[in-house]
């Protein structure tokens, strides 16, 4: 996959400039990386705090011909690069909140928010975008609970364009084979093996009432299997279903 990178000093949100540039044609692959956000997004209306200097803020536009069913397993074919690379090449033992934040320490160390346009025929673009604290040396009091930063874990401050580079060119290859696949096939053991939830405690938080369930694994979908108490196994949908550990925020 080809990347075209577009860097900013200040945006808004790179996630709602991809949206911009995606409705006045942009093409899969562009890349809006910016230093500082204004208007940083998080997922449930939240917003992203994005200082200038020290992290990466940046999202991908993606054209795929998938169905809207489909869509949010792209965010899942990012956390599991995102994670790859940070793992290997940063040598961080990261791990995977299902479905995609990253945690280090037994906090959140980066966030995703995909965000999908319809056209006529379907998808029309969706935008993958990813905040990654990488060299915060502080936290607001209100997040200090459950956000950290790769430097406050190591202790050194960490490049952050060869960070993007490697992720890219991980995603990219993801990308592809999902998309070859139809499915997450290709990485969900790798992911798996990442997998911060597995078999603890988890608070599912179902629409439709909550409950405490054990996290068994996530499936080829996408899916997070977990065991309620009384043995019956259910798949859960992120789309729908978010999780919380019973004893803290993993
Ligand atoms: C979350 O709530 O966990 C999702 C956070 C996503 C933040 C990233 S930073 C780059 C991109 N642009 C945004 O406005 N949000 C995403």
């Amino acid at each position: 996959m080809e990347f075209e990178i577009k860097s900013y000093r200040e945006i808004d949100s790179t996630n709602t400039q991809a949206q911009r540039m995606a409705r006045e044609g942009a093409g899969e692959g562009l890349v809006v990386v910016s230093d500082k956000q204004t208007a940083g997004k998080g997922r449930r209306g939240r917003t992203w705090e994005s200082p200038e200097g020290v992290n990466l803020y940046f999202s991908i536009l993606l054209r795929p011909d998938i169905s809207t069913k489909e869509a949010p397993m792209l965010t899942l074919v990012m956390a599991y690069s995102a994670a790859k690379v940070i793992k290997e090449e940063l040598d961080l033992p990261v791990q995977i909140k299902w479905p995609n934040d990253l945690i280090l320490d037994g906090k959140k160390i980066c966030g995703m928010l995909t965000e999908m346009e319809l056209g006529s025929e379907g998808i029309s673009n969706v935008v993958v975008g990813v905040g990654i604290n990488v060299n915060t040396r502080s936290f607001p009091e209100e997040l200090k609970e459950k956000a950290t930063s790769i430097y406050l874990v190591t202790g050194q401050e960490t490049e952050r364009e060869p960070l993007l580079n490697g992720i890219l060119e991980e995603f990219g290859r993801q990308y592809e084979a999902f998309i070859r696949a139809g499915d997450l096939s290709g990485l969900v053991d790798a992911y798996n093996e990442m997998l911060v939830n597995r078999d603890r405690e988890v608070l599912v938080l179902d629409p439709e009432g909550e409950y405490s369930a054990r996290a068994l694994s996530m499936n080829s979908v996408g899916e997070l299997l977990v065991r309620r108490p009384d043995g019956k196994v259910e798949a859960i949908y992120a789309g729908e279903v978010s999780v919380r550990g019973v004893y803290g925020y993993v």
